[in-house]
């Protein structure tokens, strides 16, 4: 079988966007190849589209492709899309999502240090350094988040603490008492940490944590902010997933902290419209999605991710960055016509001081009209009673007037909004009941 071919740029810190365009579309072709000839599912879909991988000329010839869905890897569970012999293949993990059977990616030795290479890029472009100690509270598991980060930082140089998600109460004691530069976790998650803090009566700025590498889930730059002051760390936005690689597809840079970087030189990013499916150029929003340049045990064609995104320039390197993911398609509400994202209510949140940021909102349905009602804990339970009604009202007016929907607001006590160990579920979706 034919590895991957190196030789390219090993780094591309320096190099000139002919450069990496060289190099992309080099690789592209050797991953078109490796599809079109080792995976059934792609033989197929590349003939009933009429394209052959020789079709490539340049790199956005990538468009007569035709596109991969989650749905083209559950067709194939569970080792359908692999273009390797499973012999050949190191590591498996999957994704469970909430309904049908999981999606499974695979990885070759050389996958895995190319993955461990990519987040070492990561933990170095967030302000990260050999001799840092990394605590990692992603979950350990078939969910790519916690040994993705662990090799990463391990091949940077690091030590590694593999803590995983949970166990709150230990995660303080361990950062209290290893004294860990770096944290990897989801950011909701984090809150949660800071929240533990709080309850044993130390102040989480005070802890030796530097930089918090925080991402598997959308967040604001208002959670950011919230996040920076509440812990007295940097907080940067790591992207990644399972189908393309896991973390470490992009990193945002501390020194900009302006959206990450897609590392282009393994992942070639479009932007489509999601109904239409047709490409869109740089720095106007729609669907991102990537085709894999390196990947051997599963190269993967015009991935859907169905987040929403724009590509932007690169700017401390020749890289595009994407913008901060801003929701899901499927995290979309439609609510009484109007399309909502959770990230939209969060804004909203951070913007009333008597509110904390642990909330979750619900969909149900009265008759044909959508409901959403937002539950959010207030700051601290010694609010009274009209100092919970301006913050619930104030809420509402600020959803209605900048989201554009009505909403009911319920102010829970401290701990009444279920807490993430991981991924935060920001919706609860009662019409499907
Ligand atoms: O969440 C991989 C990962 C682990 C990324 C740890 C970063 C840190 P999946 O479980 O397959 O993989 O989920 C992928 O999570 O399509 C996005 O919707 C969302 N997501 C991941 N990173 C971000 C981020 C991992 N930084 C899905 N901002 C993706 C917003 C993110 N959403």
């Amino acid at each position: 079988m034919s590895s991957f071919p190196e030789g390219g740029l090993s780094s591309v810190e320096n190099a000139s966007q002919d450069e990496l365009h060289a190099l992309q579309l080099q690789r592209m072709k050797w991953t078109l190849n490796l599809a079109y000839n080792k995976v059934p599912m792609y033989t197929k879909k590349f003939d009933d589209a009429g394209v052959h991988p020789d079709d490539l000329k340049q790199l956005s010839d990538i468009s007569k492709f035709p596109y991969t869905t989650k749905q083209d890897l559950r067709d194939n569970y569970p080792f359908g899309m692999f273009a390797v012999p499973r012999e050949q293949v190191l590591r498996i993990h999957a994704s469970s999502g909430t309904t049908g059977k999981p999606t499974v990616v695979g990885y070759t030795a050389g996958d895995v240090d190319r993955w461990a290479e990519l987040v070492a890029r990561s933990i170095w472009a967030a302000g990260g350094k050999a001799s840092d100690m990394v605590h990692v509270a992603y979950g350990y598991g078939l969910f790519t988040g916690g040994l993705g980060a662990h090799y990463g930082a391990e091949k940077l140089g690091c030590s590694v603490i593999p803590m995983s998600g949970g166990n709150t109460e230990k995660q303080v004691q361990l950062i209290q008492d290893f004294k860990p530069d770096i944290i990897m976790v989801t950011p909701s998650y984090c809150l949660n940490i800071a929240d533990e803090f709080d309850r044993q009566g130390v102040d989480p700025r005070t802890s030796s944590l530097r930089v918090g590498i925080f991402g598997a889930e959308p967040w604001t730059n208002a959670m950011r902010e919230e996040i920076e002051a509440r812990m007295g760390m940097d907080a940067v936005d790591i992207y990644g997933l399972s189908e393309i690689l896991g973390p470490g597809v992009a990193q945002e840079f501390v020194t900009t902290k302006d959206g990450p970087t897609i590392w282009e030189d393994y992942f070639y990013p479009e932007i489509v419209d999601s109904e239409l499916l047709t490409p869109i150029e740089d720095g106007t929003e729609g669907e991102l999605v990537f085709t894999t340049l390196a990947k051997e045990a599963m190269p993967v064609i015009r991935y859907r991710t169905r987040d929403l995104s724009k590509l932007m320039p690169g700017s401390e390197t020749v890289m595009r960055r994407m913008e901060k993911i801003t929701g899901r398609s499927d995290d979309m509400m439609i609510i009484r016509g109007v399309n909502v994202f959770p990230t939209q209510i969060e804004e909203q949140i951070f913007k009333v001081a008597d509110l904390s940021p642990h909330y979750q909102l619900e969909v149900s349905r009265d008759g044909n009209m959508d409901n959403l009602t937002i539950n959010v804990e207030a700051r601290s339970n010694s609010l009274d009673d009209a100092a919970r009604t301006a913050a619930a009202n104030t809420l509402q007016h600020q959803v209605k007037t900048m989201v554009g929907v009505s909403a009911q607001v319920n102010i829970k006590a401290e701990g009444e909004v279920a807490r993430s160990q991981g991924k935060a579920q920001r919706v609860v979706d009662l019409r499907e009941l």
